[in-house]
Order: structure tokens, then C-alpha cells, then sequence
């Protein structure tokens, strides 16, 4: 605690003057007082966690038990920095809208601020299989993270061009299957798509060790961020299959396995216990809740043909292949619900029939997540067309996978809208921006794409909707472009509105 106040009042300043009015996301209630203050010493601190006060403070808003623990009320005035909460999450969100202000200026508007987050599932998503990331990059966004009041950080470690965990039961994964022969995603493909052993010079890649992922999530609980590993399956698995070939799909005449091939087989029991066996070392890795587990764009046609899913189908009853895609996403759930965690799944796991405790992951739009609603099941929207922060920023940024999304449509999107009936709100976990890196290869690159589009859907996860507006917003986000150069982090630079569309 003491330590965060004295980082606060050593740093420098953008702006002549700071206020409630630059805190991003901003708060449900704040009001000007008098004069201007700078952050006072830690002893000028003053701070009540769990008061009666705070508690008839909030009483009447209809708050729910986790937007209790999560709500703050900040007082700055001459006399000093007041802050009370229910829990010390509340006093942590209270600390990064006191460094909001701090870092935009060391000279504050005195204000109180009442304020408590909208939804439970804050998210980024850090895709670190096309491109390898060093555990001080991971944290460094997970400062930003915690500076937006974001509190889910979904670790893509595991996909087609790279795998990024240490598993100790199956050493390939990452002596093999995490290097490549180039750095660049598209060169790769072009090369070949070869994996290389570890040791060869020309290998190119990287993984987390087992003591990364602990300092990753302990850095990650310090800032009240939950870390969700994403384990994929049956898709995506071109490279565990390339380590394991023994975890394709055989060809018809069921003589050899497929090479080359991105899917598993889900008619093989071998394959059951690849997963389970991985899983268990996540589980004994990450405390989180939730494990993701994929679940998209598998292509089936190989498990039509495959003599080991056919009879698997027929043993098991299944009409189709989407039946046996949701044969093995209901098996795996089986599997983690019994070791105390609950699947969240991309939306194609509502194919063939959804797993009964599975959390939906909407990025196909939102059709996905508004069934699965209907459905009874939980839901994070992190649609393609405003959330997907590997598109273009901008006319001219770049090589990037999607078209163009500017800022203005990212902050556009409201997750609740006429298709979730009152009744069901409830299952709306969250939002959350996803960063694929297939032409991000660079840590400048990464972070002109995550910035300032995620303050954004911080804005949107955090704010209540009265409390959204662009103009305000836009304002507040060229503020944060210069305390974003600052802070050393690379970001795109809004210009005038007419130039970029922003
Ligand atoms: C995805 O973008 N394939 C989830
Ligand atoms: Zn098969």
C-alpha cells in the first residue's frame, strides 16, 4: 500500500491540472470541491476498509455483493487522501483512479468520487502463440490492466504456430513445438510451417516455464487481475499434434495418422488423456476459476472420414460431427468441473449442443452469446467487429488481419441490448478485447494496437451506461496519449477527428 502511494508521488506530470474528469474509465459519481491538492505522504492517508459508513455510503443503489467489494469512495482535499471501501479491491480501484489523476498532473482538483465497476468480467487477451512475448511485457499491460480497473487477463498460450507452457508430462511441447524457423508468423507459413528442436541456432520462440506462469500470476493478483489460461481444443492443434502425432486423426483407411492437420481426434482415448493429463498441470498452475478451453473453428471433414471418430460416433450415439465436437467439450467439462473450475468456450461450443456449466465467449457478434443466454448460461462479449484489436486502427496502419476499427467503433459497443430480456441481464459476465498477433511481432506493435482501444472497453466493462459518452471519452483518451508517451508504452496516436475517423 505504502509502496504504491510513494510511486505516486514521485512521478511527473502531462498536464498543468488533473481531475475526476481524466479518470479512465470513469467513475459513476464525482463532484468538484475546493482548491487544488497535490497526493499527499502515505501518513496523510486515510482509509477505512469495511466501515459502517461506506456500507450506508452505497446503501440503495442495489449493489451486488461483488460490486461491493469492487466500489470506492476517494475524498481529496487539502487535509488530505480519504478513501473507503468494503474490501481491499475497492481500495486497490480507489488507489488507480488517485494515480489516474497523479499521472495526468501532480497539482488535483479536490473532488470526491463515488464509484463501482458495471460488470465482473473485465478482459484482455494476449495471444502469445504467433508471437512469443517476455514475462515483462506481460507485465507491463497488466500494470495498464490494473490502471483501467481491468481484472481478467486471458492467456492464449497455447495454438497452431507456437506452444508457450512448460507441461513437464510432455517435454515436445516446448523442446519442439514452441520454436520456429522464423520469427515472423507469415514467413513461417510460408516456410513450411517447421518446428525446430530447441536447441538448433535457427530456432525461433519461446515458453513460459512453470516459475514464469507463478510470477506472471502473482504480478497479475497484486493488481486484483485474474489470470485464465486458454488450453485449445480440438482445433488449433497443429503444433501439439506436430510434437505428439499419435493426437490426429488417421486417415481412412486407418493405417497411419494425418500429419500436418490441426484438429484432434476426438474418437481417440488417447487423446482424452493428453488433455486431462495437461490439464491437471494447469490446474496445479493457475489458481483461477475459470479455464478456457477453446473450442473454435475445428474443421470436421477429417473426423468424417477418420475410422477412429466414426466409431466412436456410432459407440456413443452421435448424429454428427458437431455432436462429437460437443462430445469432448462436455467430456473436458466433466473433467474441470470435477477439479472445482468452470469451461468458458469460444462460441462455436454451442454447436451440436453446449456443455450444461459452460461460460460463452461471443466473437462471431453476438448472436452466440444471446443464445447461450437464452440458453441459461453466463456469457463475455468480445465481438469481431469492435473488440478484435488486431484490426486496423486506421486506413494506413500496417499489416493487420481485419478491416478497419477505429476507437469511436470500439467504445460504440453495449453489451446489453433488446435481445437479453431483463431477467437474464444477470448472465452478462463481461466484456473483453481479444489481441491476436498473427502480424504483431513486435512489442511496440502490440501495444499500438492494444492503445487506446482498451481503454475503451474498460470504459465499457467499468462505467455505467449513463456515464458513457465519446466526446468525453476522446478527450480523456488524447489526455492519456500523452500519459501513455510518458509512461514509455507505444500506443496509436489519435490525431485530429477528421484525419482518422476517431
Ligand atoms: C477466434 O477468433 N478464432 C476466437
Ligand atoms: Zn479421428
Amino acid at each position: 500500500m505504502i509502496t504504491l502511494v510513494a510511486v505516486l508521488v514521485t512521478t511527473t506530470c502531462v498536464m498543468a491540472q488533473s481531475g475526476p474528469k481524466d479518470i479512465i474509465p470513469a467513475p459513476f459519481h464525482y463532484e468538484v470541491t475546493k482548491g487544488t491538492t497535490s497526493l499527499p505522504e502515505a501518513a496523510d492517508m486515510d482509509i477505512r476498509i469495511g466501515s459502517k459508513k461506506f456500507l450506508s455510503r452505497i446503501k440503495g443503489y442495489g449493489l451486488e455483493d461483488w460490486q461491493v467489494k469492487s466500489a470506492y469512495y476517494l475524498e481529496l482535499s487539502p487535509k488530505g487522501l480519504h478513501i473507503e471501501a468494503a474490501d481491499y479491491e475497492g481500495f486497490f480501484y480507489a488507489i488507480q483512479s488517485a494515480y489516474m489523476m497523479r499521472f495526468v498532473s501532480p497539482e488535483i482538483q479536490c473532488c470526491r468520487i463515488l464509484d463501482w465497476p458495471r460488470f465482473r468480467h473485465r478482459g484482455m487477451m494476449l495471444d502469445v502463440s504467433r508471437n512469443f512475448q517476455p514475462v515483462e511485457f506481460v507485465k507491463r499491460q497488466l500494470d495498464m490492466m490494473a490502471l483501467l480497473k481491468m481484472n481478467k487477463f486471458h492467456f492464449h498460450l497455447v495454438d497452431h504456430p507456437g506452444w508457450r507452457i512448460q507441461i513437464d508430462k510432455y517435454p515436445l511441447l516446448t523442446g519442439f513445438s514452441a520454436w520456429r524457423t522464423k520469427d515472423d508468423w507469415e514467413d513461417w507459413i510460408k516456410d513450411g510451417q517447421r518446428f525446430l528442436d530447441r536447441n538448433d541456432p535457427a530456432a525461433r520462440g519461446g515458453f513460459y516455464t512453470k516459475k514464469d506462469i507463478a510470477e506472471i500470476i502473482a504480478y497479475a493478483a497484486d493488481r486484483q487481475i485474474e489470470v485464465i489460461p486458454e488450453i485449445e481444443m480440438p482445433g488449433h492443434n497443429y503444433e501439439s499434434i506436430a510434437a505428439y502425432p499419435f493426437l490426429s486423426c488417421m486417415d481412412p483407411d486407418g493405417k497411419d495418422h494425418l500429419k500436418g492437420v490441426h484438429e484432434l481426434c476426438p474418437g481417440n482415448e488417447q487423446v482424452y488423456e493428453f488433455l486431462e493429463n495437461v490439464l491437471t498441470e494447469v490446474f496445479e498452475m493457475f489458481p483461477s476459476k475459470y479455464i478456457h478451453i477453446g473450442g473454435d473453428e475445428a474443421g470436421k471433414g477429417n473426423w468424417a472420414k477418420c475410422p477412429v471418430c466414426q466409431a466412436k460416433m456410432k459407440a456413443e450415439g452421435l448424429g454428427n460431427v458437431e455432436e462429437l465436437q460437443s462430445y469432448l467439450v462436455k467430456r473436458m467439462e466433466k473433467f474441470v468441473n470435477d477439479h472445482g473450475k468452470t469451461i468458458i468456450g469460444w462460441d462455436e461450443i454451442l454447436e451440436g449442443g453446449l456443455a450444461p456449466n459452460a461460460t460463452v465467449m461471443s466473437w462471431r457478434g453476438t448472436e452466440g452469446g444471446h443464445k447461450a443466454i437464452e440458453d441459461g448460461h453466463d456469457v463475455i462479449f468480445s465481438p469481431t467487429q469492435c473488440y478484435y484489436l488486431d484490426y486496423h486502427q486506421a486506413a494506413d496502419q500496417y499489416r493487420a488481419v481485419g478491416p478497419y476499427q477505429p476507437l469511436k467503433q470500439t467504445y460504440s459497443f453495449e453489451p446489453i441490448d433488446e435481445n437479453i430480456a431483463p431477467e437474464n441481464v444477470h448472465h452478462v459476465l463481461g466484456v473483453q478485447g481479444n489481441l491476436w498477433t498473427e502480424f504483431v511481432n513486435q512489442w511496440w506493435h502490440a501495444e499500438t494496437m492494444l492503445y487506446p482501444r482498451l481503454f475503451a472497453i474498460a470504459e465499457t466493462g467499468w462505467s455505467q451506461p449513463q456515464r458513457k459518452d465519446y466526446s468525453s471519452f476522446r478527450n480523456r483518451a488524447v489526455t492519456w496519449n500523452k500519459v501513455l508517451d510518458y509512461l514509455g508504452y507505444n500506443h496509436y496516436k489519435l490525431g485530429p477527428v477528421e484525419k482518422d475517423g476517431n
